[in-house]
C-alpha cells in the first residue's frame, strides 16, 4: 500500500541548498514511485521548492499558516499563497508550534478548516510531553488535541494526522515499536469514533533509516514525519524507498 512520507525542515536550509538537496532528490525519485513524498520547507523557501517539484509528482507545503487568507497580521504567511505557488499541504499543530509559540487547540482549529476551505491537506500534529505519558495521561492528551483541533474538520476532504510523541522529537529517543502499534491502534479507534476512517496516520519522532522499516511494519502506521533525517537527502532518500 502506498504510503506518506513527509519531511519537516524546521528553521534549516536556505534557497541554494534547498535546490541542491532537492535536484539530488528528484533524480533519484523513480525509487520511491509508489510513495507520497511531501517537504516543508521554510516559508522563505517556499518559492525555491515550488520552482523544483514542478514538473515532479513530490508533494510540498508550509509548516505552519495563518488561520486568515490575508490582512493585518506582520509576520504570517497564509494557507491561500501557498496554494498559490502549487503547495498541497500545511503542517498544524506541531507540538513545537505549540509550545513554543503558544497555539491553543481552539486556533489549530480555525486553521484546520481555513485549509480545508482552500482545498489543502492539513497535516495534524498530535502527541504527549514524557511528563503526561509518565502519568498514565497519554490517551486523555491525545483525545482533548484530536476532538479539539478537528472540531471544525470537513470529514469528506483530506486531512492527515502525524502522531508524534514529544519526548521523541528531536532527542534520539525513539518511540518503541509496541508504544508506537498501542498508540497508533489507540489514535485509529478514536479517529473510526470520529468518522475520519480513511485518515492516514503519520509517526514522527526521531525516525532514521536505521528504525524506518520496523516502525513500518506496526499496525495503523501510514507513514512518517520525518525533522532531522530529512535534511540530509541520502538518509531522506533511505526512509522514502521503503
Ligand atoms: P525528528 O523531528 O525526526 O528530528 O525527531 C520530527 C518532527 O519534529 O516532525
Amino acid at each position: 500500500m502506498s504510503k506518506i512520507f513527509a519531511a519537516n525542515w524546521k528553521l534549516f536550509k536556505t534557497p541554494d541548498e534547498t535546490r541542491t538537496y532537492l535536484s539530488k532528490f528528484i533524480t533519484n525519485s523513480n525509487l520511491f514511485i509508489k510513495n507520497e513524498i511531501v517537504f516543508f520547507p521554510t516559508a522563505i523557501c517556499i518559492e525555491a521548492v515550488s520552482n523544483c517539484l514542478k514538473a515532479s509528482a513530490i508533494k510540498w507545503g508550509a509548516q505552519n499558516s495563518c488561520a486568515k487568507n490575508e490582512g493585518a497580521f506582520t509576520g504570517e504567511n497564509s494557507a491561500a499563497t501557498v496554494k498559490s505557488l502549487g503547495g498541497s499541504y500545511i503542517l498544524i499543530g506541531h507540538s513545537e508550534r505549540r509550545a513554543i509559540f503558544n497555539e491553543s487547540d481552539e486556533l489549530l482549529a480555525q486553521k484546520v478548516e481555513a485549509v480545508q476551505a482552500l482545498g489543502l491537506t492539513p497535516m495534524f500534529c498530535i502527541g504527549e510531553t514524557l511528563q503526561e505519558r509518565e502519568a498514565g495521561s497519554t490517551e486523555s492528551i491525545l483525545k482533548k488535541q484530536l476532538e479539539m483541533g478537528l472540531s471544525k474538520v470537513d470529514k469528506l476532504k483530506p486531512l492527515v494526522v502525524a502522531y508524534e510523541p514529544v519526548w521523541a522529537i528531536g532527542t534520539g529517543k525513539v518511540a518503541t515499536a509496541a508504544q508506537v502499534a498501542e498508540t497508533h491502534t489507540w489514535v485509529r479507534e478514536l479517529l473510526n469514533k470520529m468518522d475520519l476512517k480513511t485518515t492516514p496516520i503519520l509517526y514522527g519522532g526521531s525516525v532514521k533509516p536505521e528504525n524506518a522499516a520496523e516502525l513500518l511494519a506496526q499496525a495503523n502506521v501510514s507513514g512518517f514525519l520525518v525533522g532531522g533525517a530529512s535534511l540530509d537527502v541520502e538518509s531522506f532518500l533511505k526512509i522514502c524507498t521503503h
